[in-house]
C-alpha cells in the first residue's frame, strides 16, 4: 500500500467526532509515514486554539489559515493528513487535497458523533441552543460533498483496527 501511494497522500475527511485522527494515526503508523492532523498544525503554527481563532478572526479568517496549512502539508507527502470537518467543505481545500491526495471519508451516523462530541465541547461549530441538532444541519449540508471522496469507510462502533484494515485494503 504504502509503495502505491508514492508521494501521495492520505487525506481523512468527515465531520467532528467521526475519528479523522485516531484512525488516520494508526493508518499512518501502519503504513510507517508521517501522520499530522491540519487542526494542530494550525495551532501550533498561530500558537492559537481553535476556538480562539474562531473567537478573535472568525470563520472566515480560519478558513483561510486551513486552506494554507493543509496546502502546505500536502506538499511533503506522502503523509497521513487529518483534517477538521469542515476543510473538505472549503472549494479551494478541496481542490488541493483532490490534486494532492487521495480521500477517505469516514461516514458516520448521527448518534455515533453525538456519542463522541458531546462528551468535550473545544468546537466552536457546536456552541449553539441545541448542539446536536447543528450537528445534524452539517450532516445534511455536507454529506453530498464528503461523498466526492475517493473512498467511503463507514466509521461506527467497531475496533480502529477494523476501520485501518479497510482503509489499507
Ligand atoms: C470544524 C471542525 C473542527 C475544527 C473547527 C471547525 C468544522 O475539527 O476544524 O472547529 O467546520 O467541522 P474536527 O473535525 O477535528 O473536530
Amino acid at each position: 500500500a504504502k509503495a502505491a501511494l508514492g508521494r501521495r497522500n492520505l487525506v481523512f475527511i468527515g465531520l467532528m467526532g467521526a475519528g479523522k485522527s485516531a484512525v488516520g494515526r494508526m493508518t499512518a503508523a501502519a503504513l510507517g509515514i508521517p501522520f499530522i492532523d491540519s487542526d494542530h498544525e494550525i495551532e501550533r503554527v498561530s500558537r492559537m486554539t481553535i476556538s480562539e481563532l474562531f473567537a478573535a478572526y472568525g470563520e472566515e479568517e480560519f478558513r483561510a489559515l486551513e486552506t494554507r496549512v493543509i496546502k502546505r502539508l500536502l506538499n511533503t507527502g506522502p503523509r497521513v493528513v487529518s483534517t477538521g470537518g469542515g476543510a473538505y467543505i472549503n472549494e479551494r481545500t478541496r481542490r488541493h487535497i483532490k490534486k494532492q491526495g487521495l480521500s477517505i471519508w469516514l461516514n458516520a451516523e448521527l448518534d455515533v458523533l453525538w456519542e463522541r462530541v458531546n462528551k468535550r465541547d473545544t468546537r466552536p461549530l457546536l456552541k449553539t441552543e441545541n448542539p446536536k441538532q447543528t450537528l445534524e444541519n452539517l450532516m445534511h449540508a455536507r454529506y453530498p460533498i464528503y461523498a466526492e471522496a475517493d473512498l467511503t469507510v463507514i466509521s461506527r462502533d467497531v475496533k480502529k483496527e477494523v476501520m485501518v484494515e479497510e482503509v489499507l485494503a
